[in-house]
């Protein structure tokens, strides 16, 4: 397809359904392929469907294994991630196959840390049990002692991964009375910091604390982190929220450490294997379980969608995208 002036514009393949401002947007630079019924992508429909293409616009949902990106089309040399995480792309066989690679950081950080304090909120205050109640038509009315959960404030909350969102997050927990300690590869300065206790060993943090919020990537170095050993460092009635990578937590020692009740309540946003989480979640009452919905507002959505395209225009126009990763 050509623009109005001649010019053959870029075919772009945008792999799942996008804010709608965001898909006006790209069609206006692009040629674009859209996936108007919002169909999951398999190996196979991803390397059909960017056949011919220039560039794909992908997400967290979207698998690019060494696979898929090594049956790609030559065409294809732009791979614009709708997400700050890229576990989900094989980065290495990127890199050997030549192709660019972008995420989206920053946009996400207010949105995903308010999802972190919704999570912490409702697992110390049995949100998800009063919600069933009452939809239940099970509330038989108030009584002194009725689903009696724990104060946030005055509680120690642990960082696992001081970045943008686990800053936020300490910000915001703050506003609640809690006493921030965190665990980062390196500490903070100063005016970063604001008073967060810094542990070099996210071992020894882990006795200290009262809530763990994980805000780290998902790497091999990650994988399982928080797992049976680790679970056992927490204080006895502890509560752990997830909004970074559910593959950060080994499922069987969390659900194990929940049903014992040495864990009191888990707030989670994200699964391993999404969206087929660990069935043992489900059926535990002390969890409340979002469907990542992290970033998940109209606003961050929208400048998810334009950070992604920023990156696809300057990539075309011949200069450095701003948010490359490979
Ligand atoms: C991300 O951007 O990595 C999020 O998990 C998707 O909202």
């Amino acid at each position: 397809m050509q623009t109005s002036d001649g010019q053959a514009r870029p075919v772009l393949l945008v792999t799942r359904r996008l804010p709608d401002a965001v898909e006006a947007r790209a069609a206006r630079a692009y040629d674009v392929r859209l996936n108007p019924n919002d169909t999951p992508q398999t190996a196979r429909t991803l390397v059909e469907r960017a056949a011919g293409a220039d560039g794909i616009l992908c997400c967290a949902a979207d698998r690019l294994s060494a696979e898929v990106i090594g049956a790609l089309p030559d065409t294809v040399r732009v791979l614009a991630t709708f997400s700050v995480g890229t576990d989900h792309i094989d980065l290495a066989a990127a890199r050997a196959r030549g192709l660019l690679v972008t995420n989206t950081p920053g946009v996400l950080t207010d949105a995903t840390a308010d999802i972190a304090l919704l999570l912490m909120l409702g697992a110390a205050r049995r949100a998800s049990e009063g919600e069933s109640l009452v939809r239940a038509g099970a509330w038989t009315g108030w009584t002194p002692t009725q689903l009696m959960g724990t104060h946030l404030g005055g509680k120690r909350l642990g960082v696992f991964g001081m970045g943008r969102i686990g800053q936020a997050v300490a910000r915001r927990a703050r506003a609640f009375g809690m006493s921030v300690h965190y665990s980062n590869r390196s500490r903070l300065p100063a005016d970063l910091e604001e008073g967060a206790t810094f542990h070099a060993d996210p071992e020894a943090m882990l006795a200290e604390i009262d809530v763990l919020t994980l805000h780290c990537p998902a790497t091999p170095q990650t994988h399982h982190w928080l797992n049976a050993p680790r679970l056992a460092r927490l204080p006895r009635g502890a509560i752990v929220v997830n909004t970074a990578r559910g593959s950060v937590v080994e499922d069987e020692a969390l659900i194990a450490a929940l049903k014992s009740g040495h864990i009191a309540a888990a707030g989670l946003d994200v699964f391993e294997n999404e969206p087929n989480l660990h069935t043992g979640y489900r059926g535990l009452p002390n969890t409340f379980l979002l469907p990542h919905l992290g970033s998940a507002t109209v606003e961050t959505r929208n400048a998810m969608g334009f950070k992604a395209l920023d990156n696809l225009d300057a990539f075309f126009a011949g200069q450095e995208p701003p948010d490359r990763v490979v």
